[in-house]
């Protein structure tokens, strides 16, 4: 690392690195997807390449495959895997019981099915991604192409019936083309301000068709590593 990182990419790195000493050898890992997650994979390389460390890696999106593989980590699928020791990734927001916004990077849906699968899954994150409450982030949720404006619309009249500030989803955009994830579908980013009830939220949004996967990580997430810009690290 080195002295002239940003405040924000030191927290970031900080957080990386001491979650990467959580890693032993042998052990499956599922990878992460963004810029936090980047820093662990960097270091989790150096790792292999220095001391020798042998892990095979899950990785959660195709950008972090091609990282994992470029810095020397034995990759494998989720099915070689079977089951993993920990997956290390990062959040958008995390608030006191450890529920979690993520797909800011579009990567959810095969980040949730392989936190799933994991013994432990521990989140690495700068400060300001602590809430008190979740939903200042818009939430992004996974929708499959066909019909998503059907879609779109069964999920407003939803949230118009749910303990939230906002009710309005738009498609994310990407060269003025919609989002394309890894699995081939679409994101809608729901701005709600506010979120009371997270669980119920995460629970009746998978129940529209249509609705993939959603962002809400509800008791999924056991440990965050929380950086700050001066260099400092905690543990929740
Ligand atoms: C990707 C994610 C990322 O973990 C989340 O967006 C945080 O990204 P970053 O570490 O770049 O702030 O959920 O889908």
């Amino acid at each position: 690392m080195t002295a002239e990182l940003s405040p924000i990419d030191r927290a970031k790195s900080v957080a990386a690195y001491r979650a990467a000493e959580m890693v032993e050898e042998g052990m499956r890992v599922g990878l992460g997807t963004g810029s936090t997650a980047a820093w662990l994979v960097r270091r989790l390389g150096e790792r292999v390449r220095d001391e020798d460390l042998r892990i095979k890696g899950v990785p959660t999106s195709t950008a972090t495959a091609q990282l994992a593989r470029e810095v020397g980590i034995e990759v494998v699928s989720l099915d070689q895997a079977g089951w993993l020791d920990v997956t290390i990734d990062g959040a958008d927001e995390f608030d006191g019981e450890l529920n979690l916004i993520k797909g800011g990077g579009a990567a959810l849906l095969q980040e949730k099915i392989v936190a799933t699968a994991s013994d432990q899954m521990i989140v690495i994150a700068d400060a300001g991604k602590e809430v008190e409450a979740l939903g200042a982030f818009p939430l992004p949720v996974e929708v499959i192409p066909f019909g998503w404006q059907t879609t779109r619309t069964l999920i407003e009249e939803l949230l118009d019936t749910m303990d939230v500030l906002g009710t309005s989803a738009t498609l994310r955009m990407n060269n003025e083309a919609p989002t394309v994830t890894d699995e081939g579908n679409h994101i809608l980013d729901l701005h709600l301000q506010r979120i009371g009830n997270p669980r119920q939220l995460a629970l009746v949004l998978n129940q529209i068709p249509g609705v993939v996967e959603n962002g809400l990580f509800i008791d999924i997430c056991d440990k965050v590593v929380i950086g700050h810009g001066d260099g400092r690290v905690e543990l929740r």
